[in-house]
Parts: C-alpha cells; structure tokens; sequence
C-alpha cells in the first residue's frame, strides 16, 4: 500500500533510435490497479524492469511514498513482479515455491505454513501444495506464481502479461480472481497488457503508451468519452473525428456550429478535434433536437446483431452511429435523416 510516483524517466538502449522509455510521468495511487497498455514494443516492460531494479533508468527517478527506490536494492524495494511464463522453481512443490521467501527471511516453519495455505486458499488452489509445477496446468501455475508473489505483503505488485499463455476461458477467470486479491488485499498494482479490453476490465486507471511515450492516463471510462488525443480515441475504437475552429464557446465545423458543454474548452487551440462515440449519436426521422442537429444521409447499414451501424454522411463528413437493434425503425440505406450530436457527449482534442 504504497503511492508510487514515476518522475521523467528515461531509458535508452543501444540500436535504438529513439529512447524505450521517452520522459513518463505518472503518479500511482495507494491501492489503485493501473494496468499498462500499449503495442508491443513500447516500453511496458523495460519500465516495470526500472521499478523492479533489472535496470537503471539514464534519467528520471522512481519513488515509493516520496522516498527513492533508486538507491535501494531489488530484494529490498518490496515490489515483486510476477512474470508472463510464471518462472516457477522446477524442483521445488507447490509449498516450496510459495513458501520460498519467507524462508529466505529465515521465517520460523510453522509460521510459513500457516501462511502458504492461507495464499493457496485465496488464489483458490488448497490442494496441490504437494505437487511439482511440472504436475499443473497453466492457469494453476499462475494462480501460484501469484501466491508466491503476494506471501511476502509486497508493497507493490507487478504483473508482466500474466493472462497472455491461458485461454480465454481461464483468463476470463484469473482476471476475475486478480481483481478480487487485489482489492482483498489492497496492493498497489501495475498489470502490463497490450489487450484493451482486458485493460478495461481490470483497471482503475489505464496508462496507454506508444513508442515509449506516455500517450494519457485516466480510467477506462474517460478513454471511451473524454480522450486526450486522437491516437488515444482510435486506440479505443474511436471513428469519428471532425475538424473545428474555436470561437469563444462555439466550435465551427464544416457539419455547422456545435454547442460545447466540454469542461475543457479553454484548453483547447482554435484549430481542434471533435470526436464523439458511435454510440453517443442518435438519430431521427425528424429534427427534433434543440441543438447540434444536422440533416444527412445514410449511407450504410451494418447489422451486427445486437447493434447495428450506421454510416452517414453531412456535407462532406462521414459520421458512425452505432444503436441497439432491438426496437429499432426501419432506417435504410439512402434515407435523409437527421443526426443529434448531443453537446455533453462530444469531446475536443488539439491533437
Ligand atoms: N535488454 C535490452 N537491450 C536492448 N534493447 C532492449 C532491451 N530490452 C528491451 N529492449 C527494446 O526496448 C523496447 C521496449 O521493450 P519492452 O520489452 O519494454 O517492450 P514491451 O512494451 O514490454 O513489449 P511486449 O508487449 O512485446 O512485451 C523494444 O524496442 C525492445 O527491443
Ligand atoms: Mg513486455
């Protein structure tokens, strides 16, 4: 239970043209779940490595409750990492391997076993502390590779991909249980994916990274309504992106004036982004909307089962509608209907 605080950190390799991990900032809270995501490649790993001490940074600093970690070395930092192909001692039984550091701090035996039933019962494994690793299936090791990770109280627990080797069943599962323990025991948390759906699921914030630079960090939910930036928008399956033009609190735009209710609006340069979600758009037959209405035509229809997708075109811009099927009218391609981008639901970008 520890706020950890990533400070200008920087990390270059040789043959790299650019730096693996370019100046991120990031403040994690106490007890928070904040899962890493980003494309393979861009740094997740070399930075849960700089936590750890696998590496120095060239630059930056780390710190756990306003006290460097830099200085300290790995096995007394308190932060363990729990790896994608989990690294369990081959020879050692379940027990062993859960048990092993509080033997290494020298923990009395009995004290330890106590403890390695208590960690198997919570990752919900109370049977097979006799059997080698070599004797489980994939989602049990990884349930005691987590055991093992958590007997210690770590202060921070770091989580490489550990869902990315199980099927998708069992990592419906694990992720499930992951929350649980995390919230149950209230460690802070870093969990790597490069799968944004899983980062959804899982976080209470989600740092998206490209190429090594930190491209926003909010929750789940601000990525869908309230992105930083376009690659972020798309990232999270954004499609619709218009151009405009502030003026005082109107935004011009090719589809006409849109009235702005976004709280960021003195942020914003006089050339900016507007986006909006699929979902966020209705439309009607009628223009019975007292603001952001634009008549357009439809372009396509796409049934998906229990959505179906709409492309419309106004003036020049192609927009994406997305409503639930059951219910609807019978809008069809070629139709002249009218659009309602509602003014809470659209959000402005400078990039
Ligand atoms: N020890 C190293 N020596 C040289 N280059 C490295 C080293 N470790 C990582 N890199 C490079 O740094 C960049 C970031 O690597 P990193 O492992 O952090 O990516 P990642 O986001 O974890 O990717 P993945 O999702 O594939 O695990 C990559 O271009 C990688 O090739
Ligand atoms: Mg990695």
């Amino acid at each position: 239970m520890s706020d950890l605080k990533i400070i200008n950190l920087v990390k270059n390799f040789q043959g790299m043209n650019r730096p693996a991990v370019n100046n991120v900032n990031l403040d994690i809270n106490s007890g928070e779940l904040v899962a890493f995501l980003g494309p393979s490649g861009c740094g997740k790993t070399t930075i849960l490595k700089m936590i750890t001490g696998l590496f120095d940074p060239d630059n930056g600093d780390i710190t756990l409750d306003d006290k460097t970690l830099l200085t300290t070395p790995t096995e007394k930092r308190g932060v363990v990492m729990v790896f994608q192909n989990y690294l369990l001692f081959p020879y050692m039984n379940v027990n062993e391997n859960v048990g092993f550091a509080l033997k290494m701090k020298g923990i009395e035996q009995s004290i330890i076993d106590t403890k390695v039933r208590e960690m198997l019962d919570l990752v919900k494994l109370p049977d097979i502390g006799l059997r080698k690793p070599k004797q489980l299936s994939g989602g049990q090791q990884q349930r005691v590779a987590l055991a093992r990770a958590l007997i210690a109280t770590p202060r921070l627990l770091l989580l490489d991909e550990p869902l990315s080797n199980l099927d998708a069943h069992l990592r419906d599962e694990m992720r499930e249980l992951i929350v649980t323990i995390q919230k149950k025991l209230n460690v802070t948390t870093i969990f790597v994916t490069h799968d944004q759906e899983e980062a959804v699921l899982l976080a209470d914030k989600i740092a998206l990274i490209f190429d090594g630079e930190l491209q926003n960090y909010t929750s789940p939910k601000n990525y869908y309504e309230r992105p930083k930036n376009t690659k972020a928008a798309k990232f999270f399956g954004g499609v619709n992106f218009i151009k405009t033009k502030k003026n005082n609190n109107q935004l011009e735009s090719e589809l006409g004036n849109l009235i702005y209710d976004g709280n960021n609006i003195d942020e914003l340069e006089i050339e900016n982004i507007v986006t909006i979600r699929p979902e966020n758009i209705k439309i009607s037959d009628k223009d019975e909307y007292d603001h952001n209405s634009f008549k357009g035509l439809i372009k396509s229809v796409i049934f998906s089962g229990t959505h179906t997708r709409y492309k419309i075109l106004i003036k020049n811009i192609e927009l994406e509608c997305s409503l639930q099927s059951v219910g609807i009218n019978n809008i069809k391609e070629n139709d002249e209907i009218y659009v309602h981008l509602p003014k809470n639901k659209i959000w402005g970008m400078n990039d």
